[in-house]
């Protein structure tokens, strides 16, 4: 038998094998077709390989290999059918066996981190009061988060441990807390006095400036997001937390509005009716006087955070006229306030991401 014969024979079978099992609607089709290709006996493919033997010696190599693949193939094309129609039969008994009627099982739906839920709250209460939201870069300048604030250069609150300074490529950070080495070495330039020098900002207190600059008074605002400070994390501490900051600036601005302002955001924050609110003397650069803010909670006084009268200074700076016009600021610890609502006690289950913590608020 001539080579080239029995290669067509092979391809003619091949290809119908192939049809045949792709097109089986059912598993009786899919044996019918298998004894029909695959039988061990009289099976077509069998039938071929005796073909093989007739054919002349020198292209048996030849036939063989292409009769292998041919048997690969068809083997290969009844096993996708097998597993085709085993799928079309687990699917076919579920559609039979579901009940449309049945109520359904609620998929677990993700919600807004309690983070996010309490910022949103508080932007929507402050609303009411007249505040608009306003917004400031985390990576802030000198000016913006020390000097117009009324923290000159030689203020503890600068200091590399308490902050996050970005040194760029060419500055070599040595940091008034860590004196250049002065062993033959060009002493090193304390980075924290280069004007410069960018950092991470300390607190939402910032974002007054940049609104004073801008806005003439009177001025109504809060501001909400991430500050960064390199506090150890603990219970009640993370690096890396959000403010809620507030400042009101017009004629004859007082302590009174600011207790009063503070009153009604907790008591609409911490559905209380009968809230009250203690200031404790304190002492901020950009606020005099300054104070500690507490509110009743439960049986007794819990902390919400700083607050005072905005200092003339920063008027001043922001080319505002301290004759004319009075404010007052305050500066709120989100997650401190989200835990204190929610009754949980350590503030670095909202950074872990467990969803087991997440999903209870
Ligand atoms: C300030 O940051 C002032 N800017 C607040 C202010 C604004 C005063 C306007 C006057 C006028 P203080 O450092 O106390 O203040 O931080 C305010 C609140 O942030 C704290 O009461 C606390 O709730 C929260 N807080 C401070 N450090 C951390 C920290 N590491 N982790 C979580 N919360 C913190």
């Amino acid at each position: 038998m001539a080579l080239a014969e029995f290669l067509d024979d092979l391809e003619r079978l091949r290809g119908e094998a192939v049809q045949r099992f792709e097109t089986a609607a059912d598993p009786d089709a899919l044996e019918q077709a298998r004894i029909e290709y695959l039988g061990a006996k009289s099976g077509r493919l069998k039938t071929a390989q005796k073909g093989l033997g007739r054919v002349d010696k020198a292209d048996k190599p030849t036939a063989g290999k292409q009769f292998n693949a041919t048997k690969q193939a068809i083997e290969a094309a009844y096993e996708t059918a097998v597993g085709r129609l085993e799928r079309d039969g687990r699917d076919g008994q579920a559609t039979a066996a579901t009940d449309p009627t049945l109520p359904g099982i609620r998929p677990v739906l993700g919600h807004l981190h309690p983070i996010t839920q309490t910022i949103e709250e508080m932007k929507d209460i402050m609303g009411r009061l007249g505040f608009t939201v306003a917004e400031g870069p985390e990576v802030e300048d000198p000016w913006h988060n020390f000097e117009a604030l009324n923290i000159p250069l030689d203020h503890p609150a600068r200091d590399p441990l308490d902050n996050f300074y970005l040194a760029t490529a060419q500055q070599s950070f040595s940091g008034r807390a860590c004196p250049a080495r002065s062993s033959g070495q060009e002493a090193a330039t304390d980075i924290t006095a280069d004007p410069r020098t960018m950092l991470l900002r300390s607190q939402t207190s910032t974002v007054q400036i940049r609104v004073m600059e801008q806005t003439p008074p009177p001025v109504r605002i809060i501001s909400l997001g991430r500050v960064y400070r390199p506090d150890t994390a603990d219970a009640t501490h993370y690096p890396m937390f959000h403010q809620i900051e507030g400042l009101l600036v017009d004629r004859h601005v007082t302590m009174a509005d600011l207790k009063s302002v503070l009153r009604l955001f907790a008591s609409a924050f911490f559905e209380q009716r009968d809230v009250h609110i203690r200031f404790r003397p304190s002492f901020f650069p950009f606020t005099e006087p300054s104070v500690e803010v507490d509110m009743t909670w439960k049986d007794g006084w819990v902390e919400m955070g700083g607050a005072g009268m905005v200092d003339p200074n920063v008027l001043r700076a922001v080319g505002y006229d301290p004759d004319e016009v009075t404010g007052f600021a305050f500066g709120l610890g989100v997650e401190r306030i989200c835990m204190n609502r929610h009754q949980f006690d350590d503030i670095r289950a909202l950074f872990q991401n467990d969803v087991r913590v997440l999903r209870q608020f």
